[in-house]
Formats: C-alpha cells, structure tokens, sequence
C-alpha cells in the first residue's frame, strides 16, 4: 500500500483545481484548501475560523445538523446518537434550532462566536430546506455580530441542487465554503 504526503509542496494539478473552484465559486472565494475528508474540511474551517478571531473561540453551528465524525465537527452535532460516549468534545461550541434566525442572534450578540457553520439544507437530518430568507438572514446577523459565515455544502454542493452550489440560490455569499465528496464523483472524500 502506498501512502503520499501531498503536504510537501502544491501539485500543479491541484493549483489548476484550486483555480476552476475559485472561479466557479464566485462571490469572495479566491483560496482552496484541500483535505482528505469532509470531516477534515470541517476541521480546518474551525481552525481558520480560530484563527482568523484571536479573541473569540466560540463556534455556532445548527441544531440536527450533520458535520463528521472528528472530534471537532462532532462537537458541532447535537443528536447524541453521534455524540454519546465520545465526550468531553470541544468546549465554546454550541447548536442553536435550524432555521431561527432569534436563536441565533441571541447566541451572537454575546460576540464569542469566531464562526457559524451551517448546511444551506439539511441533509442527514432528513432532507430540511430552510425558508428561503433564513440563510440571508443568518448572513446578516453573522456580519453585524462579526462572525465567519461558514456554509457546510458537503451533501448540497457541486450541482446537486441544479446550481454550483445552493449558496446562489439563497443569494448570500459565505466566507468559507466546505465541500467534498461530490467533488470526486462520491468515490472519495
Ligand atoms: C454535510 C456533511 N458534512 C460533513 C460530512 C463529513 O464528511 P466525511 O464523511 O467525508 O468526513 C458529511 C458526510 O456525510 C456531510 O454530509
């Protein structure tokens, strides 16, 4: 079995990949960073999010959601059918109820939250689109309170709601984007 570091340099390829997502991606996207899972997508979101707010550890995400199964991205999963057993996980994270943009500002207004990460439509809870003004919303708020506005696109992403992704759909442009197994036809995270 052959193991490959990809970490030691950038592949020309992968810079061509970057490019055509970054231009697909549209809005204020210019930078790819590629992971071997969703899950570690997720996980690097966190840390860039982390990082990008040196004041503020705090991560938000929507309640049912499903983000992996690393330490981290569980922590962003409220069903204990996932959680149970595996804690403590991380702490400043927290869910609020998909869908309620109230819920959210409450969590937010306390501005110790450096990102929301969120599924632009629920997918391993059951297939739950949001009202079409929620994620705008969220976006707003997100903006107003100072926090990253993450869309998880894992499920959603590379044309599988008909557009590039469902962000176009609900007109918001997130700051980050997470994307995976999609992007290699299911075969591979
Ligand atoms: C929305 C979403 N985010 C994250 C993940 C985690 O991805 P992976 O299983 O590649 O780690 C999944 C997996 O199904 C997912 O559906």
């Amino acid at each position: 079995m052959w193991t490959v570091s990809g970490s030691t340099h950038v592949p020309d390829l992968a810079g061509e990949l970057a490019g055509k997502l970054c231009a697909r991606a549209g809005g204020k996207l210019s930078k790819a960073f590629f992971a071997s899972s969703g899950s570690e997508g997720v996980e690097a979101t966190i840390k860039f999010a982390r990082a990008a707010h040196t004041r503020r550890n705090g991560i938000i995400a929507a309640d049912h959601a499903f983000h992996g199964l690393t330490c981290g991205a569980l922590s962003l999963m409220s069903d204990d059918f996932w959680r149970e057993g595996f804690g403590p996980l991380l702490p400043e994270t927290k869910t609020v109820p998909f869908g309620s943009r109230h819920a959210l500002e409450r969590q937010l207004k306390e501005k110790k939250f450096a990102a929301f990460i969120v599924e632009p439509v629920q997918s391993e809870a059951g297939v739950r689109v949001p009202d079409a003004d929620y994620l705008r919303g969220a976006e707003s708020l997100c903006r107003r309170y100072g926090t990253l506005f993450v869309l998880d696109e894992e499920q959603t992403g590379m044309y599988r709601t008909g557009n590039f992704w469902p962000a176009y759909h609900f007109g918001v442009e997130p700051d980050m984007v997470i994307l995976a197994k999609a992007l290699s036809g299911g075969l591979c995270p």
